[in-house]
């Protein structure tokens, strides 16, 4: 397939890059505005094997420009980061929705399959049980108010103008070229450094865990196999408590664990999420790699490659990990 890639610079979506260049051999377009969560860097061992265009998505001249040949797009840019949004919603406004209705115009004007990735947080928390695609979508955050309001759009598109739009939503992804800003490369870089391991509340969150590449190939199943006008969940093999996930990142960073601080809970905070991925797995997707094979592997990514976090760690980023938790941990 010929493909346009946006948002293909971040943690998941070079992840799929990659994938889609090796195992499909796909043309493949990179559209990616290049935030602070987007580098090139991420796609350095693919770099001179794709079309690389630095631009917004919410840039209806730019997203003509990349566009321009493919077949399909698959929509990944986002911003991502729920404490951001709740410090400021403004950023995902425009690029989580305004971005995503730039990008569903371009495919309806020229009849491309479309693809959005979305997440469990759509749903909202769950005590117990698993949320379905059919699940109501009632999201606790900015940011995954941002999302929901995006695959209503993208759903919108299905009903209104027949567009073959498919939803992929999946749960927590952790491994290699996770930006520092989330819980696991947080508190591994962390334990590492032999800093403190701000935990939210109680730590008794319970999250999915889904390593990247099976949310690659997810994404992948449903843009070859997905129905239009279909949603398929893509959640993770394990599900684990924040703490228990925190632990046994100080295990294998042979840290200790009287670095953990508990700190002020973040405001809204969804409790636990599951997802049932059966009509995924019925189209033949199943998550490879259980998360103590996972973090082990992670652990040991981030251990071996300071050159792609240093340069992060020393940047604007600790600016925001001050605001964030300067104070808290202060105390
Ligand atoms: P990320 O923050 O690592 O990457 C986002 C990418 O989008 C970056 O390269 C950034 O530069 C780019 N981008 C941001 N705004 C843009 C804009 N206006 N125009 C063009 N590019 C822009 O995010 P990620 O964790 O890789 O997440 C990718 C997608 O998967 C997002 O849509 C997210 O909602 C979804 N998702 C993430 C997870 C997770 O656990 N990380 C789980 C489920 C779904
Ligand atoms: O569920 C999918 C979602 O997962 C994606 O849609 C989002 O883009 C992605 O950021 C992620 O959202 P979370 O809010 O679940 O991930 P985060 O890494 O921010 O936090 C995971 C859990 O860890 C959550 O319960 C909050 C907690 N936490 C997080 C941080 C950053 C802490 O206790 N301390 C921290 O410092």
């Amino acid at each position: 397939m010929r493909l346009l890639v946006c948002g293909g610079a971040g943690f998941i979506g070079s992840t799929f890059v990659r994938l889609r260049l090796g195992d499909q051999g796909d043309a493949v377009t990179v559209l990616d505005k290049l935030t602070y969560a987007g580098r090139q860097e991420n796609l350095q061992d693919v770099l001179d094997r794709i079309r690389f265009v630095h631009g917004a998505i919410e840039d209806p001249l730019t997203v003509a420009d990349a566009v321009d040949g493919c077949d399909a797009i698959v929509n990944f840019a986002a911003e991502t980061h729920v404490d951001r949004s709740i410090s400021g919603a403004e950023a995902f406004i425009a690029t989580n929705m305004q971005g995503t209705h730039v990008l569903l115009e371009a495919a309806r004007e020229r009849g491309l399959r479309y693809v959005q990735v979305s997440t469990d947080e759509v749903y909202g928390s769950i005590e117990s049980g698993s949320f379905t695609e059919s699940s109501p979508l009632i999201p606790s955050s900015p940011y995954s108010a941002t999302k929901a309001g995006a695959d209503l759009l993208v759903a919108s598109y299905f009903h209104t103008y027949r567009l073959e739009t498919v939803i992929c939503r999946g749960s927590n992804n952790y491994g290699p070229y996770q930006h520092p800003e989330k819980l696991i490369p947080l508190m591994i870089l962390n334990a590492l450094a032999g800093d403190p391991l701000p935990v939210y509340g109680d730590g008794r969150n319970v999250r999915n865990w889904l390593y990247v590449e099976d949310f690659a190939r997810g994404i992948g199943h449903a843009l070859g196999l997905g129905q239009p006008g279909e949603a398929y969940n893509c959640g993770g093999p394990d599900e684990c408590e924040n703490l228990d996930a925190v632990r046994r990142i100080i295990e294998l960073a042979g840290a200790n664990e009287s670095l953990i601080e508990f700190v002020p809970d973040r405001p809204g905070h969804d409790r636990r999420y599951s997802l049932s991925s059966e009509k995924l797995r019925a189209l033949g997707w199943e998550p490879r790699v259980r998360f103590a094979e996972g973090l082990e592997r992670t652990v040991g990514w981030y251990r071996d490659n300071s050159w792609w976090w240093d340069p992060i760690r020393s940047g604007a980023y600790r600016d925001y990990y001050e605001r964030q938790y300067g104070r808290a941990l202060g105390a």
